[in-house]
């Protein structure tokens, strides 16, 4: 039985073994990193997958405060979703559309922003309606597979075609 709970629970070391574990410990030269450098996680929406007895971490997921600066200077402010995490013993249980759709119940209904994440389109269209449409006239602080940036935005949404993404600083 996997439960979640926030990742603020858990220590920093025990949530670095896991994301070298399964991203390298060179990870923080990719460019999801720079995209939301300097800033500090969302609390609310980061969270770890534990097991019944809270004693042992299986997976994590975090979001951050991103912005898309449009041509005219504007920010559009998003959310970073990831890394998202499973210790490979684990994985292929559902922990991680868990932890997704722990997440997804934790966004504001009323004033959703779009969620941005950098990942294999054949997981996160497939489960949970992400979507590289819209993506490709956006530019990021580093190297890119264009088919791996990912949006997840309201219908009634408009997102802006043109823009480079960044930490959100206001
Ligand atoms: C990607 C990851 C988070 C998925 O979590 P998980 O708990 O293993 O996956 P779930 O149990 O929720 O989902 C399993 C289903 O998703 C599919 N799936 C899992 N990872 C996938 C991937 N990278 N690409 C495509 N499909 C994938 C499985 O085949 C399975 O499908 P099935 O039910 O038809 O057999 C996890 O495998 C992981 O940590 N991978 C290494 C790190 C990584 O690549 N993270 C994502 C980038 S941010």
């Amino acid at each position: 039985m996997t439960t979640i709970i926030p990742l603020a629970e858990i220590d920093p070391q025990l949530v670095d073994a896991l994301l070298d574990s399964a991203f390298g410990e060179d990870r923080h030269d990719r460019t999801a990193y720079k995209v939301r450098e300097g800033m500090d996680m969302l609390e609310g929406l980061s969270l770890a997958a534990v097991d019944q007895d809270k004693q042992e971490l299986l997976g994590s997921i975090q979001c951050w405060p991103i912005a898309l600066t449009d041509e005219q200077g504007k920010m559009h402010p998003m959310i970073m979703v990831g890394p998202v995490a499973v210790y490979p013993d684990f994985q292929r249980e559902g922990i991680g559309r868990a932890m997704m759709a722990a997440l997804l119940k934790e966004i504001q209904p009323d004033a959703p922003l779009p969620l941005v994440l950098i990942g294999d389109p054949e997981y996160y269209e497939r489960f949970f309606d992400f979507t590289a449409e819209g993506t490709s006239g956006w530019t990021l602080p580093g190297p890119w597979d264009p088919s791996r940036l990912l949006v997840r935005s309201g219908k009634n949404i408009p997102l802006p075609k043109t823009g480079t993404l960044g930490p959100w600083k206001r």
